[in-house]
Parts: structure tokens; sequence; C-alpha cells
């Protein structure tokens, strides 16, 4: 049988997007899918789409009647291939907006590849559909150009990430995805095993244990383009699976580490997008960024600041102040200078939405012009607690300020989320495209709810040196080796030194909460490997998703993942997850007790 060649001596000379004035007279042979096709009288035009673009093919009522009786007949997004000569176009029909506009195809021969059924929506950038039906269609979705650019952009990152980190001298090696339960904070997808019934694998969280053993192993410089599973509530910037580049490094400190992310970032940044980053990336110790912006991922082109007020209101008669510090929590405040924008219409949605956010209320003050105090507590605080708080936020007429008493954490959520909105809304930015920076010297530990110690991202990280002392007697103070990668306000990556030496590992998991009997049980093979030699090592994962998305532009990661979930855990596309046979479950020891309903209930 001779092998299936639709196109024949079709070969496709050009790409649609690519055709241009300097290729007129030549003979062009295009492949693509009909985006549109118009009648006019007899002379029919069809724009041809593929990944490069849209091309303008013509067909004359004089050429043969097969080929023009074959493009009447074609649809929307049938996949076709045209011979013909490249001409100018006619002068009213010249498009400056196509980069192809000033040229179109004189077809002379037409081939119906296939034919395609009729696409739910607009094959365009701008479309009116809910993200579901897009979900959906996802082929017609993906067709859009702006899918198109998105994906390939996420190509240009991938490569460019995966060259510097071999140029940097790291070695690619995959790790398994059939693993084990690792320590990353969020719940498991688990793999139910033939072999060994009632047995799991679990999908990796992240490779974080398998690169360290790696680096015991013998190799000092590790990377990966690592798929990730997590199985937690989906939102904007969170999908179940997602991909990292990570990374590992022995005999290396934090600024090497550093030195290399900054590196991987710049190079990213142009290759990808042509840009510039001003280097080297700013350093910000995690308690000032925690004071001074409310969030361990300031977006520090806002030029709004927190201020702490819990000394000066501690005892003061106002008792929302000082009753919130009393039960170990503070009084922090958002000042925004020159506010006349921010009316009291405007104040009182903030309090109703900061009440959404979980806080108990929003207190205010307005200086007016002769500098007395518009405001609700303005008559409970003392003259001293006014002074105080004036000269701290250094207040001046026209400003306004906005006061949280709370926990700690809910506290600077609120106002750091305040400080974003209405920041932006004002347009305090200070203009820059890009804000990337460096977080580090986050604490090791912190408190659970019930006052219980935990990690703060995962129970390797190392503490810092200077701090080791404390680990007994202060725990809560001991900073961590973690540091993050904030660009834009948002959390891009994160990675930390390791603990290499199995006593201070053990030591760490003590303080957790697990006797070393425990340890040895849950993580015995990692504390083994400690013990044969680890060298000190560190690492990093970079979000690849989350820094796709940001230099697209784009707002959800499911606008640059090929086939992405939807926020209800769902691929509207393949139908996944789905019921399987009874037979498969019988084969894995597995029976399904309780069958969820539509809603979950
Ligand atoms: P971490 O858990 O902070 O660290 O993850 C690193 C980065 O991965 C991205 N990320 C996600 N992206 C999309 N969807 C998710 N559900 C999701 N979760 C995380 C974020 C994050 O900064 N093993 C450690 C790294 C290390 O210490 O080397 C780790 O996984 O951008
Ligand atoms: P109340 O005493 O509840 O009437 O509150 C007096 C003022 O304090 C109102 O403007 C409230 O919005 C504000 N307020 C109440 N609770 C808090 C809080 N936890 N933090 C900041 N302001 C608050």
């Amino acid at each position: 049988m001779k092998p299936l060649d639709p196109l024949g001596d079709l070969r496709r000379t050009h790409l649609c997007g690519d055709i241009r004035a300097e290729q007129i007279g030549e003979e062009i042979i295009l492949c693509g899918w009909v985006h549109r096709r118009r009648d006019h009288g007899g002379v029919i035009f069809i724009d041809l789409r593929d990944h490069a673009g849209l091309a303008q093919v013509v067909f004359k009522p004089d050429t043969s009647s097969e080929v023009h009786s074959t493009a009447e007949s074609v649809r929307s997004e049938y996949v076709i291939a045209v011979r013909g000569e490249l001409i100018p176009r006619e002068a009213d029909s010249l498009n400056p907006n196509l980069p192809t506009g000033e040229v179109e195809v004189l077809a002379s021969e037409v081939r119906i590849l296939n034919t395609a059924t009729t696409p739910p929506f607009a094959i365009e950038n701008e479309v009116e559909v809910d993200d579901a039906v897009r979900m959906r269609h996802r082929i017609h979705d993906l067709r859009r150009p702006v899918m198109q650019e998105n994906l390939r952009l996420r190509h240009r990152l991938l490569q460019s990430t995966r060259n510097v980190c071999s140029d940097l001298g790291l070695v690619e090696v995959e790790t398994p995805i059939l693993a084990r339960a690792t320590p990353e904070g969020a719940r498991d997808f688990l793999v139910p095993s033939r072999v060994h019934p009632g047995e799991f694998y679990a999908l990796p969280q992240s490779p974080q244990i398998m690169k360290q053993m790696l680096m015991v192993a013998g190799f000092d410089g590790y990377f990966q383009i690592a798929r990730c599973f997590r199985d937690e509530d989906q939102r904007a910037d969170r999908q179940l699976e997602f991909t990292q580049l990570d990374l590992e490094m022995a005999f290396v400190g934090v600024d090497d580490v550093l030195e290399r992310l900054e590196e991987i970032t710049a190079r990213a940044f142009k290759d990808v997008l042509g840009v510039e980053l001003p280097r080297p990336f700013p350093r910000r110790d995690y308690r000032d960024v925690m004071a001074r912006y409310g969030s361990d991922k300031p977006d520090t082109r806002i030029g709004l600041e927190l201020v702490d007020l819990s000394d000066i209101v501690a005892q003061s008669d106002f008792k929302v102040f000082s009753g919130a510090i009393r039960s170990g929590g503070v009084v922090r405040a958002l000042p925004i200078p020159d506010a006349a924008e921010i009316g009291r219409g405007d104040l009182d949605r903030l309090v109703a939405q900061v009440q959404e956010w979980g806080a108990k209320g929003l207190a205010w003050v307005r200086v007016m012009e002769d500098g007395s105090w518009q405001s609700p507590i303005a008559k409970f605080l003392s003259e001293a607690e006014r002074e105080g708080i004036q000269s701290r936020a250094n207040l001046k007429p026209g400003d306004l300020i906005l006061f949280a008493a709370d926990r700690a954490g809910l506290a600077n959520d609120v106002l750091g989320r305040l400080r974003l909105q209405l920041g932006e809304r004002l347009g305090r930015t200070d203009g820059r495209d890009w804000d990337v920076l460096f977080v580090v010297d986050f604490p090791l530990f912190e408190e659970d709810e019930k006052g219980k110690l935990t990690y703060s991202h995962m129970p390797f990280v190392a503490p810092n040196e200077e701090d080791i002392e404390s680990l007994d007697k202060d725990p809560i103070q001991v900073r961590g080796t973690h540091y993050d990668l904030v660009i834009n306000g948002m959390e891009i990556g994160s990675g930390s030194l390791r603990n290499h030496r199995v006593d201070l590992q053990l030591k760490i998991l003590d303080l957790l909460g697990y006797s070393e009997a425990e340890s040895r049980k849950r993580f015995g093979f990692m504390l083994e490997a400690l013990e044969a030699g680890a060298p000190p090592h560190g690492g990093f994962a970079f979000g690849l998703d989350r820094l796709c998305m940001m230099m697209t532009g784009g707002e959800s990661l499911r606008e640059v993942i090929a086939f992405p979930k939807t926020q209800r855990a769902q691929d509207l596309f393949m139908h996944s997850p789905s019921e399987v046979d009874g037979d498969q479950l019988r084969e894995l020891g597995l029976r399904v007790r309780a069958k969820k309903g539509p809603d979950g209930e």
C-alpha cells in the first residue's frame, strides 16, 4: 500500500503569517485553517490561518471551475492547502493591521485536507465566552493567537532556563513521579500499587528529597524541569499539577545560590522578553519587609508603607487597640498621604471589605486642613497617643491613616492588601515594569493555631549559622536560611540551605515534635543518607508557570498551561477525573465506598 500522503506535491513553502511583499511574483504553497471565507459575487476570499498569522487567498472566477467550487465549499476551520502566485492586494483591500496586509495569494489550486465541525467560538484574541467553555473546547481555545503566543513564550522560557542551568554546570537528572509522600505541606495524590495491594505511591509535591539525595550521591549540581503535584485548593496562581525549575547544589552558601538564581532569572528575562533587569537584585530582610509592607512578597513599586503603633497605644482607653495588644496582637496602620480622593463612601466600603477578609474593623483618621482629626475614634485617644501616631506616621493635612488592631498575621494581611489596592488605585507607583527582589532570613519555625511549633517551609531547612545557639532557648526567633524570589509582588520561587548534618536535622525534627524513633520511621532513608557523607548543600525551585504568567502579563496560570485544571480540579476537555472499571479496581484491591454527587455532597 502506498503510504498516506494527503499533501501530494502541495508541500508548504511558507507560513501564512510570513508572506511579504518581497516575495511578490513567487509561487507560494500554504497550509492552514480556514479562518474566514467571504464571497464577493464570484470572487472568493479565504483568510487562511496558521500559528504565524493570517494570509489572504483569493479565488477569481476565471480560475478553473473545480478550484472555484472547492473554495466555495470550504467552511470555517477546514484544513486546506493552496497553491498560487503572491500578488499585491488591490488598493481597497490593503490591511495595515496585518503584517501580511499588502499581499494575497492568487489561488490556482486548492485541496481540502480535512473538514471541521463548526467552532464553538470565533478563533480571535477577544472572545466573550465563559472560562468553562474555553476549557471544554481547549483545542479551539489554543488556536487563538494569544494562546499560541503564550505557549511559545513558555517554550522560550523553558529553553532559556534549561540552557542557563546547563551553562552553570548543573546536570539535568529526572526523578520519580511514582514517589513517596514528602513533607511539602499539601495533600498528596496517591497511586495504588497493583503488585502490593493496599500500598500506594505518592506523586511528588516536589523532587525535594530526591534532589538532596543526588547531592549525597556526588552530583554537586542538579536541575530538572520537574512536574509537581499538590492536592490543594485551586486559585488563579495554583494548579494541582505545575512545573518547577528545580535546582540543588553542593558546597554552596546562600550567596552562591542567590548569584545563580539571579543569573537564571536575568537571562530568562533577556531571552524571553528582551528585558535587562537591573542587577544585583535587592536582598530584603524578612522582618523588614513584613514591617514595611505587611507581606513577605512585597511589590515595592508601590510607595505606601505600614507603621507599627503598638507601643504608642498599648495602654489606650480605646479598648479596640489596647485589648488587641493585651491578647498578643498588634496595632498597625497604613498612612496614605494626600488622600482626598478617598471619600467617605470609599471608607465605608473599605471597612466592609476588610471584614470580608476576616478583620473585625478598620479604624481611620483623616487630617483636616487645620490639622484637626476627622475620625470615629479620635475621641477615644489621648493627646499623647494622637501626637505619637501623628509623628510616627508623619501625618500632614490631607492625609488619611487606616488602622488594624488584630493578630499580627491578620493585621499585616489586611493592611498589605489595602496597600496594594489603594496604591494602584491612587497611582502611587514608581513606574517600574519589573520589581525583582530576594527576601531572605525567614524564620525557621512558626506557631500553629494551637501554639505548637511547626516549620515555616519544610523540615529540612538549615538554620542560620548565627542562630543555632538559640534553637533550644528561643526557637521561634531562629532564622532559617530560606530565601524567596519575588517578582511584582508574587512569590516566584523559594529555596534554602539544608541540614546536611544528621544531629542538626534530628534536633530540628525533635523541636517539631518527632522523637528520634518517629523521625527514623518517617524520614529514615533521608537520615541514613545524611549519615552517608552528605555535603553541605542548598537549592531552589522556580514556579515556572507563575514566572510565565508574569511574563505574559496574564492573571491566571490557565493562560500559560496547555491543558489546565479548573477551579473544581477538573479537566473539562479530557473529562478527568473519571470513573474506572470495576475490574480495574478489583485488580488494585480497591472498592469505592462513597460516591460523591456532582456538587461534592
Ligand atoms: P515551594 O513549595 O515554595 O518550594 O515551591 C516553589 C515554587 O513553586 C511554585 N508553586 C506553585 N505553582 C503553581 N501551582 C502550585 N500549586 C504551586 N505551588 C508552588 C511557586 C513556589 O514559589 N522543594 C521546595 C523548593 C526548595 O526548597 O528547593 C519547594 O517546592 O512559585
Ligand atoms: P467599635 O468600637 O466596634 O464601634 O469600633 C470603633 C471603630 O474602630 C470603628 O471605626 C471600627 O471600624 C474600628 N474597629 C473595630 N475593630 C477594629 C480592629 N480590630 N482594628 C481596627 N479598627 C477596628
